[in-house]
Protein backbone atom coordinates (compact mmCIF):
# COMPACT_ATOMS: atom_id res chain seq x y z
CA UNK A 1 0.00 0.00 0.00
CA UNK A 2 1.13 3.81 -0.62
CA UNK A 3 -0.53 6.82 0.36
CA UNK A 4 0.70 10.27 -1.60
CA UNK A 5 -0.63 13.67 0.07
CA UNK A 6 -0.36 16.57 -2.41
CA UNK A 7 0.41 19.78 -0.92
CA UNK A 8 0.28 22.07 -4.27
CA UNK A 9 2.50 22.53 -7.54
CA UNK A 10 4.60 19.56 -8.42
CA UNK A 11 5.04 18.60 -4.59
CA UNK A 12 3.70 15.16 -3.21
CA UNK A 13 5.06 12.59 -0.37
CA UNK A 14 4.75 9.47 -0.99
CA UNK A 15 4.47 7.13 2.03
CA UNK A 16 5.26 3.15 1.81
CA UNK A 17 6.93 1.03 4.24
CA UNK A 18 7.09 3.85 6.73
CA UNK A 19 9.28 5.29 4.83
CA UNK A 20 8.40 9.15 3.80
CA UNK A 21 9.37 10.39 0.69
CA UNK A 22 9.21 13.90 -0.86
CA UNK A 23 9.07 15.28 -3.78
CA UNK A 24 10.32 19.03 -5.44
CA UNK A 25 9.07 21.07 -1.97
CA UNK A 26 7.64 24.24 -2.98
CA UNK A 27 5.41 25.24 -0.20
CA UNK A 28 6.21 28.48 1.16
CA UNK A 29 6.00 30.42 -2.22
CA UNK A 30 2.66 29.24 -3.02
CA UNK A 31 -0.23 30.91 -2.18
CA UNK A 32 -2.20 28.12 -2.73
CA UNK A 33 -0.65 25.85 -0.09
CA UNK A 34 -0.44 28.73 2.71
CA UNK A 35 -2.39 26.11 4.95
CA UNK A 36 0.29 23.56 4.26
CA UNK A 37 3.00 23.69 7.41
CA UNK A 38 6.30 22.72 6.29
CA UNK A 39 7.42 21.89 10.04
CA UNK A 40 4.86 18.98 10.07
CA UNK A 41 6.79 17.31 6.90
CA UNK A 42 9.37 14.76 8.41
CA UNK A 43 10.42 13.13 5.10
CA UNK A 44 13.56 10.73 4.91
CA UNK A 45 14.10 11.10 1.27
CA UNK A 46 13.47 14.31 -0.72
CA UNK A 47 13.85 14.02 -3.95
CA UNK A 48 14.35 16.62 -7.10
CA UNK A 49 13.46 16.74 -10.57
CA UNK A 50 15.56 19.97 -11.55
CA UNK A 51 16.94 23.19 -10.10
CA UNK A 52 14.06 25.62 -10.57
CA UNK A 53 12.65 27.61 -7.61
CA UNK A 54 8.85 26.25 -7.93
CA UNK A 55 10.64 22.74 -7.10
CA UNK A 56 13.16 23.20 -4.54
CA UNK A 57 12.62 26.86 -2.72
CA UNK A 58 11.89 24.36 0.41
CA UNK A 59 14.33 21.46 0.18
CA UNK A 60 17.42 22.77 2.74
CA UNK A 61 14.31 23.93 5.43
CA UNK A 62 13.09 20.51 5.03
CA UNK A 63 16.13 18.29 4.89
CA UNK A 64 17.57 20.29 8.07
CA UNK A 65 14.23 19.72 10.10
CA UNK A 66 13.69 15.83 9.14
CA UNK A 67 17.80 15.25 8.52
CA UNK A 68 15.95 13.47 4.71
CA UNK A 69 18.54 12.91 2.45
CA UNK A 70 18.21 14.83 -0.90
CA UNK A 71 18.54 13.09 -3.49
CA UNK A 72 18.44 14.48 -7.43
CA UNK A 73 21.31 15.35 -10.17
CA UNK A 74 24.58 15.54 -9.36
CA UNK A 75 24.81 19.36 -9.65
CA UNK A 76 21.61 20.09 -7.81
CA UNK A 77 23.00 18.16 -4.70
CA UNK A 78 26.11 19.59 -4.66
CA UNK A 79 24.45 23.10 -4.50
CA UNK A 80 21.31 22.24 -1.96
CA UNK A 81 24.59 20.99 0.29
CA UNK A 82 26.27 24.27 -0.54
CA UNK A 83 23.08 25.77 1.16
CA UNK A 84 23.50 23.60 4.46
CA UNK A 85 21.64 20.12 3.37
CA UNK A 86 22.84 17.61 5.79
CA UNK A 87 22.93 15.08 3.32
CA UNK A 88 22.91 14.32 -0.28
CA UNK A 89 22.99 11.47 -2.94
CA UNK A 90 23.69 12.62 -5.94
CA UNK A 91 22.25 10.96 -9.24
CA UNK A 92 22.31 11.22 -12.74
CA UNK A 93 19.50 10.27 -15.99
CA UNK A 94 19.48 6.73 -16.21
CA UNK A 95 20.63 5.61 -13.24
CA UNK A 96 18.80 3.65 -10.04
CA UNK A 97 19.27 3.36 -6.77
CA UNK A 98 17.62 1.48 -3.79
CA UNK A 99 16.73 3.57 -0.50
CA UNK A 100 15.13 1.46 2.00
CA UNK A 101 13.81 -1.09 -0.67
CA UNK A 102 12.26 1.90 -2.86
CA UNK A 103 13.97 1.60 -5.90
CA UNK A 104 13.99 5.08 -7.46
CA UNK A 105 15.40 5.90 -11.25
CA UNK A 106 16.24 8.85 -12.91
CA UNK A 107 14.39 9.28 -16.57
CA UNK A 108 15.10 12.16 -19.01
CA UNK A 109 13.02 15.19 -19.29
CA UNK A 110 13.22 18.25 -21.86
CA UNK A 111 12.94 21.15 -19.95
CA UNK A 112 15.74 23.64 -18.62
CA UNK A 113 17.50 24.11 -15.42
CA UNK A 114 19.45 26.36 -13.66
CA UNK A 115 19.05 28.04 -9.80
CA UNK A 116 17.80 31.37 -8.74
CA UNK A 117 21.07 32.77 -8.98
CA UNK A 118 22.43 31.77 -12.61
CA UNK A 119 23.65 28.33 -10.86
CA UNK A 120 24.06 25.57 -13.52
CA UNK A 121 21.79 22.64 -12.29
CA UNK A 122 22.55 19.94 -15.23
CA UNK A 123 19.83 18.34 -17.15
CA UNK A 124 16.40 18.52 -15.92
CA UNK A 125 14.82 14.64 -14.84
CA UNK A 126 12.09 12.67 -13.76
CA UNK A 127 11.38 9.63 -11.35
CA UNK A 128 10.51 6.40 -11.28
CA UNK A 129 9.35 4.21 -7.97
CA UNK A 130 9.53 0.88 -7.60
CA UNK A 131 7.59 0.04 -4.35
CA UNK A 132 6.59 -3.54 -3.36
CA UNK A 133 3.16 -3.55 -5.13
CA UNK A 134 3.21 -0.35 -7.69
CA UNK A 135 5.54 1.18 -10.21
CA UNK A 136 4.94 4.86 -10.47
CA UNK A 137 6.46 7.70 -12.61
CA UNK A 138 6.45 11.34 -11.87
CA UNK A 139 7.95 12.94 -14.48
CA UNK A 140 8.70 16.58 -13.43
CA UNK A 141 8.77 19.22 -15.71
CA UNK A 142 8.83 18.27 -19.44
CA UNK A 143 7.75 18.33 -22.68
CA UNK A 144 5.79 15.43 -24.25
CA UNK A 145 8.90 12.76 -25.66
CA UNK A 146 8.31 10.00 -27.59
CA UNK A 147 10.88 7.53 -25.20
CA UNK A 148 8.13 7.82 -22.67
CA UNK A 149 7.42 4.46 -24.31
CA UNK A 150 10.37 2.54 -23.25
CA UNK A 151 9.68 3.92 -18.90
CA UNK A 152 7.17 1.28 -18.18
CA UNK A 153 8.08 -0.87 -20.97
CA UNK A 154 9.07 -4.32 -18.99
CA UNK A 155 7.76 -2.65 -15.91
CA UNK A 156 4.38 -1.42 -16.39
CA UNK A 157 4.07 1.96 -15.00
CA UNK A 158 0.32 2.08 -12.36
CA UNK A 159 0.11 5.58 -12.07
CA UNK A 160 1.70 8.61 -13.56
CA UNK A 161 2.30 11.87 -11.91
CA UNK A 162 2.14 14.32 -14.94
CA UNK A 163 2.69 18.12 -15.27
CA UNK A 164 -0.69 19.44 -16.98
CA UNK A 165 -0.42 23.55 -17.10
CA UNK A 166 0.88 23.85 -20.15
CA UNK A 167 3.84 27.40 -21.07
CA UNK A 168 6.27 25.76 -18.84
CA UNK A 169 5.81 22.66 -19.67
CA UNK A 170 3.53 19.79 -21.73
CA UNK A 171 -0.38 20.99 -20.93
CA UNK A 172 -3.09 18.57 -20.42
CA UNK A 173 -3.52 17.78 -24.30
CA UNK A 174 0.01 16.47 -24.26
CA UNK A 175 -0.27 14.90 -21.11
CA UNK A 176 -2.95 12.31 -22.66
CA UNK A 177 -0.58 11.44 -25.14
CA UNK A 178 2.08 10.98 -22.77
CA UNK A 179 -0.37 8.87 -20.43
CA UNK A 180 -0.94 6.85 -23.63
CA UNK A 181 3.03 6.48 -24.31
CA UNK A 182 3.48 5.16 -21.11
CA UNK A 183 0.18 2.75 -21.26
CA UNK A 184 -0.80 4.20 -17.59
CA UNK A 185 -5.00 4.55 -17.11
CA UNK A 186 -4.86 6.83 -13.88
CA UNK A 187 -2.59 10.15 -13.68
CA UNK A 188 -2.11 12.60 -11.02
CA UNK A 189 -1.78 16.38 -12.88
CA UNK A 190 0.64 18.96 -11.34
CA UNK A 191 2.37 22.02 -12.17
CA UNK A 192 -1.23 23.97 -12.92
CA UNK A 193 -2.79 26.89 -11.13
CA UNK A 194 0.03 28.20 -9.17
CA UNK A 195 0.27 30.85 -11.19
CA UNK A 196 -1.61 33.08 -14.00
CA UNK A 197 0.79 31.60 -16.77
CA UNK A 198 -0.69 27.75 -15.76
CA UNK A 199 -3.77 28.67 -15.00
CA UNK A 200 -6.70 25.23 -16.38
CA UNK A 201 -9.90 24.54 -16.93
CA UNK A 202 -10.19 21.35 -14.95
CA UNK A 203 -13.42 19.53 -16.28
CA UNK A 204 -11.85 20.17 -19.81
CA UNK A 205 -8.33 18.93 -18.30
CA UNK A 206 -10.38 16.05 -17.07
CA UNK A 207 -12.75 15.06 -19.71
CA UNK A 208 -9.50 15.30 -22.29
CA UNK A 209 -8.38 12.01 -20.37
CA UNK A 210 -11.70 10.75 -19.85
CA UNK A 211 -12.07 10.74 -23.61
CA UNK A 212 -9.08 8.24 -24.05
CA UNK A 213 -10.28 6.54 -20.67
CA UNK A 214 -7.62 7.27 -19.05
CA UNK A 215 -8.65 8.85 -14.94
CA UNK A 216 -7.14 12.47 -14.65
CA UNK A 217 -7.68 12.79 -10.23
CA UNK A 218 -6.75 16.82 -9.78
CA UNK A 219 -5.69 16.53 -5.66
CA UNK A 220 -7.33 19.02 -3.24
CA UNK A 221 -4.40 20.69 -1.88
CA UNK A 222 -3.51 18.86 1.68
CA UNK A 223 -5.39 15.70 0.37
CA UNK A 224 -3.95 11.80 0.56
CA UNK A 225 -5.33 9.26 -1.39
CA UNK A 226 -4.43 5.49 -0.60
CA UNK A 227 -3.32 3.14 -3.54
NI1 LIG B 1 11.00 23.98 -14.13
MN1 LIG C 1 8.33 24.09 -12.60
Amino acid sequence: MIQITYYGHACFEINTNGKSMLFDPFIRGNELAKDVDISKINPDYIFITHAHADHTADAVEIAKQSNATIVGMFEVCSYLKNQGAPNIHPMNIGGSWIFDGIKIKMTPAIHSSSFHDGTYGGVAGGFTVKTNDHHLYYAGDTALFSDMLLIGKNNPIDLAILPIGGNFTMDYNDAVEAAKLLNVNKVIGVHYDTFGLIKINHNEAINAFNTEKIELNLMTIGSTIKL
